[in-house]
């Protein structure tokens, strides 16, 4: 068979193998709780070479000998036993917390630990007669793979997913929901509807508000609603400094779209685009706002089933032209999540961690006006500080409300110099009520 046509079979009809790698909350609790002495040599069933098992030998008489351990735990990775390597650093980490060497062998045994297995215990078994051999036939034409989905017609190399999340996933915001609901769903579901009310589907909706505060989930979750596609673009990752070249990519993009309808195109920090045309320096900038102008206009008669979102931290700076009636032209505020939003987030993050006694409601109201991602540092914080006090310690224990508290207490709200800018714009800078959502918001803060 040709080595093309052979490739092609294979990366066809290969049966997908998912491998397990994060070893699961159990299995990790088992580890630690290994104590390092009793751990001095490998497991009886493996086979090591002479020499570690002498030097085994010797950090089973010396267990505080700290650097022999590191050095025996190299040498024990570097044999590709991971996690006989992480028992050893785990001891020298319960010791001395801080060093720098046995921080960096962790890094590299926990790294090895979660990619393909060094020496597979269960052998790929032989394929039975009759049944073709994949694993030959991939090493064979290994050469050749080129990355999978660069060349893929269909999506020209961008990341087309179709999302299972759905608007319930999304904690809180109800009032966000119901603009959402109003401005995107319900024309989208009620053709009849639409037509009484002489609404268009034409245009796309703008999200914007502080960072972090959950406009890219919504786009995901309201692709999963409409059970469509969804392409996500960074604009940034489109523009280029060769003239033409930027409107080639967009046209390209809108294309994919069409092709992959019914498709949501979520143009993610459209600003760095639309930025006001007076603000983009060069005709290659100029090019690329007039051709998403001509894409937009363009959607709804090339194509039925393509839905453009965007979202933005800095709305003052899209071009105007791209919010005219028939564009970009609805816009929804996603402020910081409210109480029940951030209770969500907060139980997405430690989900899977393990803790104790996490009283949500309360973490929740102690966390006004911290976005999604605050909240998110705010768990890997705690986290951090169980872990170290864990090693410590030598005693593994759950995040608590103690590490919750502390770490909520340490860390600032993110939101606020994005807050002191739209202040300004929305005294200032309202004249088409375009920010009157945002204004709103403004007052009750005010108020609280
Ligand atoms: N209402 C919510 N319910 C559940 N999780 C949320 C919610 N809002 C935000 N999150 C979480 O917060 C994280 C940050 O949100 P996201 O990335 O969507 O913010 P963003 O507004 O797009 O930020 P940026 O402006 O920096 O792109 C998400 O990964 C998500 O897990
Ligand atoms: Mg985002």
């Amino acid at each position: 068979m040709h080595k093309v046509e052979a490739f092609d079979l294979v990366h066809r009809y290969r049966p997908v193998r998912v491998h397990n790698v994060e070893p699961d909350a159990a299995e990790v609790g088992r580890r630690l709780e290994d104590h390092p002495a009793r751990r001095a040599t490998v497991g009886q069933n493996e086979r090591v070479d002479p020499l570690l098992e002498s030097l085994l030998a010797a950090v089973a008489a010396r267990p505080d000998d700290g650097p022999l351990r590191l050095h025996v735990a190299g040498l024990l990775l570097e044999a590709g036993h991971p996690e006989q390597a992480l028992t050893h650093v785990s001891a020298v980490l319960a010791a001395a917390p801080t060093d720098r060497a046995a921080l960096d062998l962790l890094t590299r045994a926990s790294a090895a630990l979660g990619g393909p297995p060094a020496a597979d215990p269960q052998p790929t078994p032989a394929p039975a007669a009759g049944e073709f051999d994949w694993a030959a036939a991939e090493s064979e034409v290994g050469d050749i793979v080129p990355p999978p989905f660069l060349d893929d017609p269909e999506t020209g190399g961008y990341d087309v997913e179709r999302p299972g999340l759905r608007l319930a996933d999304v904690g809180g915001m109800e009032s966000v929901k119901e603009r959402l609901e109003a401005a995107f769903l319900l024309p989208l579901r009620n053709p009849e509807l639409r037509k009484a009310y002489g609404k268009s589907l034409r245009g796309g909706l703008l999200l914007y508000g502080p960072p972090g505060c959950g406009k890219t989930y919504l786009a995901r979750a309201l692709a999963g609603e409409l059970g469509a596609r969804l392409l996500t673009v960074g604009l940034p990752d489109v523009l280029d400094m060769y003239v033409g070249q930027s409107e080639k990519n967009l046209h390209g993009i809108f294309e994919v779209a069409r092709r992959a309808a019914p498709c949501v195109l979520f143009l993610d920090e459209v600003d760095a685009l639309g930025q006001k045309r007076s603000l983009a320096r060069g005709s290659a900038m100029r090019g690329a706002v007039n051709q998403l102008l001509v894409e937009l206009d363009d959607v709804h008669a090339a194509n039925e089933g393509v839905f453009v979102l965007a979202a933005t931290n800095h709305p003052w700076d899209v071009d105007p032209a791209l919010r005219r009636p028939g564009r970009l032209d609805r816009t929804v505020f996603v402020g910081p999540p409210d109480a029940p939003a951030r209770a969500a987030i907060l139980k997405v993050h430690l989900r899977d961690r393990p803790i104790a006694g996490v009283d949500l409601g309360r973490l929740a109201a102690e966390s006004e006006g911290r976005s999604g991602a605050d909240l998110a540092y705010v768990c890997e914080t705690a986290a951090e500080r169980a872990m170290v006090a864990s090693a410590r310690s030598g005693e593994v224990r759950p995040i608590g409300m103690p590490d919750l508290e502390a770490a909520l207490a340490e860390t600032r709200s993110s939101t606020g110099p994005w807050f002191e800018v739209a202040r300004n714009v929305a005294e200032f800078g309202n004249d088409e009520g375009a920010y009157d959502e945002l204004a709103a918001y403004l007052r009750t803060r005010r108020k609280r």
